[in-house]
């Protein structure tokens, strides 16, 4: 049976763990790159990547080498998509060149979950529109296990696109898996309906563990009605906002960010801010990610 990756609502909370323990453990071998550059030698995985990406297409290149595996870069822009190649043909392809696995980034919700069944190679979620990015989901985790030991029983609030972000779908899933508390916070018409607490920015910050800021996802619809100015004013985390959080709580954010918009350059550099430490983090819960799929 082929291992897919797909969402995290597809695992049980032990497997959630069980990645994030992992993920853990290869953090705290940074400096022993020898105990591990051979755990994934000859695999080979292709990066098929497209929607643009920085952080989750490098990390994930960065992780397969640091486990001893090559990565195939395949980007749309200059392969046989402008020929009218299909998705589902390119990774066909890829996967009879003879990839051990794919890890996939489109702008369609669904299309992975359609894909994933036709593939004889592993499928790895690396942004599926706005369903789930539970790679992200995992060093949100890790970073939050950094931090706090136990994630259980956390108060983390989400603020910002929350309807458009497939970051914040991985974390309400992973927070009904593994016990956290998840509060929405935002713009009112970019928030889902669900059974998550929807409640006031500036009331719920000072009782927060973490804070997680999100951009407005403008790809994924026509924008919001807010100059950048008043959004920032409404919903930004400004300097001002930084002096409400409680001295433990930490500010994350899953990047890209708009600068002077959902965050401040004084939020993003802070001492309570781990946002450059959840990119380190992508490195480790990716390295789990092609462990697992590789079934070494
Ligand atoms: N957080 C995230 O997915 O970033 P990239 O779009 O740069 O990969």
């Amino acid at each position: 049976m082929i291992k897919h990756f797909l969402a995290l609502a597809n695992f049980s909370p032990s497997e959630i763990g069980a990645f994030v323990d992992r993920a853990y453990s290869f953090s705290l071998l940074k400096k022993s790159p020898d105990k591990i550059n051979h755990l994934l030698k000859n695999k080979i995985f292709s990066n098929a990547f497209f929607e643009a990406s920085t952080r989750t297409r490098s990390s994930f290149e960065i992780a397969a080498k640091r486990l001893g595996a090559e990565i195939v870069n395949f980007s749309p822009e200059n392969s046989s998509t402008k020929k009218g190649e299909t998705v589902f043909d390119t990774l066909r392809c890829l996967e009879n060149l003879g990839v051990d696995g794919i890890i996939l980034r489109h702008s369609d919700n669904t299309l992975i979950n359609e894909l994933a069944p036709k593939l004889s190679t592993t499928l790895i979620n690396a942004g599926a529109g706005k369903f789930e990015h539970p790679s992200q989901g995992l060093l949100d985790l890790l970073t939050l296990k950094k931090e706090f030991g136990e994630i259980k029983g956390l108060r983390v609030g989400i603020c910002g696109d929350i309807l458009h972000s497939r970051v914040a779908g991985s974390m309400m899933v992973a927070a009904k898996k593994l016990g956290f508390e998840v509060i929405l916070m935002g713009p009112e018409n970019l928030i889902p309906k669900n059974d998550f607490k929807y409640q006031d920015f500036d009331k719920t910050l000072p009782s927060l563990d973490a804070v997680m800021m999100l951009r407005i996802q403008h790809e994924r619809h026509e924008g919001i009605f807010l100059s950048q100015s008043d959004y920032r004013q409404a919903f930004g985390m400004t300097k001002e906002r930084v002096e409400k959080l409680a001295d433990h709580t930490i500010i994350m954010h899953p990047g890209p960010f708009n600068r002077g918009v959902e965050i401040d350059d004084e939020a993003i550099e802070h001492k309570q801010s781990r946002i450059w430490q959840q990119m380190e983090n992508g490195v480790y819960a990716r390295m789990s990610i092609l462990e697992w799929a590789s079934g070494v």
